[in-house]
């Protein structure tokens, strides 16, 4: 949910990202497909909020569960728990009804492992002791990785156009804050973009004093237009969707046979620092953008996969 300039730039960005979570479900071993919905309106919103979401779950449900809505940006658990009241096809429901409750936790732990290794293959070691992490933006998941960050004794800036959740951070651990425009310019080990998308761009690049880049938003490079600026600046970039798994990995498990287990959840998260050292890796030995190898990786997959279903016959579990 994000208050859109345009209806245009909704499209534009709801298609991006239904296609980044086909990649991202792929990378993190599962079947699921991709599929993403946007509500063009202020998250912040209070009044009417029950009814909006109800009858957003009124047009999921028309899809027959061809879409699993979950949520995002914009959104929590209590918004998913409308959905529900039209529709089956939601997940990131309450824990007390059978859900795995906010993704948020486990997505901020991928994203974590992802950095530990981004920082092993930049500077020959993970640990994170004294690194100098930017962390932009410090809602649901930023915050998360904040504590990471900090528990792991990097020396983390954070900022966010959102006071309250600046004020929680200077609360709960040590960190400098920088408003929200001046984070482009914090001199730093690794950038991590916890906001919203498009954020690293050809004009912020330029700003940028880092080695790694590495976070949780979706879409974070503006276009391909970037990847030659990255690779001239030897900056080193994770693949948002190859790191930012954990959520979908969180709420995919809900539609499993047998519904939410902590244990599967765990296993599959645990996996992100492997799947992202396979892509800097081959990246680095083909001299591709890492996006690109994480995509073919996804691809590989999938080919595979369908493959595979299509020797099965029809009627396989989705997972
Ligand atoms: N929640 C998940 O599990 C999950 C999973 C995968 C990807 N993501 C992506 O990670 C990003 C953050 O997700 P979230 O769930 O933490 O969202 P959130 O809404 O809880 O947090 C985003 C934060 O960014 C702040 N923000 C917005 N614009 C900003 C700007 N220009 N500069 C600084 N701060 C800004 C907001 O005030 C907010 O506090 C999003 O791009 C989301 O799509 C989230």
């Amino acid at each position: 949910m994000r208050a859109y300039a345009t209806e245009e730039a909704a499209l534009e960005d709801v298609l991006r990202l239904s296609e980044g979570m086909t990649y991202k479900s792929s990378l993190a071993g599962m079947n699921l497909g991709g599929g993403k919905a946007c509500i063009i309106g202020d998250p912040k919103m209070v009044e009417g909020r029950e009814a909006l979401f109800r009858r957003f779950g009124e047009f999921v449900d028309r899809l027959n569960g061809s879409y699993i809505s979950a949520e995002d940006m914009g959104t929590s658990v209590t918004d998913m728990m409308q959905i529900r009241v039209s529709t089956n096809h939601v997940t990131g429901t309450d824990p007390k009804s059978g859900g795995g409750g906010d993704p948020s936790p486990w997505t901020a732990k991928g994203v974590f492992g992802a950095i530990r290794v981004a920082c092993e293959r930049k500077f020959g070691s993970a640990d994170l002791k004294g690194r100098r992490v930017a962390v932009q933006g410090v809602g649901h998941v930023g915050g998360y990785l904040t504590g990471h960050l900090v528990q792991a004794g990097a020396v983390v800036t954070v900022c966010d156009t959102n006071e309250r959740a600046v004020e929680a951070m200077r609360q709960q651990y040590n960190v400098a804050v920088v408003p929200p425009d001046n984070i482009y310019d914090v001199s730093c080990d690794v950038f991590a973009p916890c906001a919203v998308g498009q954020t690293v761009n050809e004009v912020t690049i330029q700003r940028l004093d880092c080695a790694v880049i590495a976070g949780a938003a979706n879409n974070q490079l503006s276009d391909r237009s970037v990847y030659e600026i990255l690779r001239k600046r030897e900056i080193l970039y994770c693949p948002d969707f190859a790191i930012n798994s954990g959520g979908v990995i969180c709420v995919g498990a809900e539609i499993n046979p047998g519904g939410w287990k902590e244990s599967w959840v765990e296993e599959l998260v645990s996996r992100i620092p492997e799947t992202t050292a396979k892509v800097l890796d081959r990246a680095a030995a083909t001299g591709k953008f890492p996006d690109v190898v994480a995509i073919e990786l996804a691809q590989e997959r999938i080919d595979r996969v369908r493959a595979e279903k299509q020797a099965r016959g029809p009627g396989t579990s989705r997972l």
